[in-house]
């Protein structure tokens, strides 16, 4: 593997992606495999501190202002961490990452969609992912998970767990939309189901793409 794997795991909120992705680097890791988990917004200090405005539920952000944030993030993000982890031949797992922006910021926000592709593709300079696990479920169920978490954090909800039910619907569908048009990088997997069956087909996608870079 001389120049690593690109994981990024992808879903509306509640999804199940957070867990997923440190399981599958933690089972990855156990197989003495190098791993970077890392997620966006956030990842980089510059990225953290993004982040912290971009989901502050306080801060009101323009369309184009929140696009560019989270791009600016993205572009911090693939130069100080996924470039220098791919060259080393890491395994990187992110997140979310670049279908985010169209599936948020395109289809939930209404960001045309031309001018989004390439912006993000700014961003991403060149560095796209091998594999997109796309974790699909119901809006409301997704919803009902993350406030749980929340409750349990005692936090209130961030700016997009705030946003309305019509918004996730159009953010689930946008996603849908790029998978069905990208199908030889995107892999669907059923999150309404338990947690080990959802574990267990994403280590069968992350098994089979490893095997067939390594043949
Ligand atoms: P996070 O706390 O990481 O939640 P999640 O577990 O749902 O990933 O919050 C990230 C939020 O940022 C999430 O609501 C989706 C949003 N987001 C965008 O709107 N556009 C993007 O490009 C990215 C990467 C995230």
């Amino acid at each position: 593997m001389a120049n690593g794997l690109f994981i990024t795991l992808e879903g509306v909120e509640g999804s199940g992606k957070t867990s997923h992705a440190a399981r599958l680097a933690e089972r990855l890791r156990a197989q003495g495999r190098g791993v970077l988990l890392t997620h966006e917004p956030g990842g980089t200090r510059a990225g953290e501190a993004i982040r912290a405005i971009f989901l502050d539920p306080a801060v009101s952000l323009q369309v184009a202002a929140e696009l560019l944030l989270v791009l600016a993030d993205r572009a911090q993000h693939v130069e100080e961490k996924l470039k220098p982890a791919l060259a080393r031949g890491e395994i990187v797992i992110s997140d979310r990452y670049a279908d985010s922006t169209t599936a948020y910021q395109g289809y939930g926000r209404g960001f045309d969609l031309k001018l989004l592709g390439e912006l993000n593709r700014l961003a991403c300079s060149h560095v796209s992912p091998d594999l997109t696990i796309l974790l699909d479920c119901d809006v409301g169920l997704g919803l009902a998970r993350t406030r749980l978490r929340t409750n349990a954090g005692r936090r209130g909800p961030d700016r997009f767990e705030g946003a309305d039910l019509d918004f996730h619907r159009r953010v689930r569908s946008g996603f849908l939309k790029l998978a069905e048009s990208d199908p030889a990088r995107f892999r669907l997997v059923n999150s309404e189901r338990t947690a080990e069956q959802v574990f267990a087909d994403i280590n069968r996608l992350v098994d089979e793409l490893i095997e067939t870079r390594c043949r």
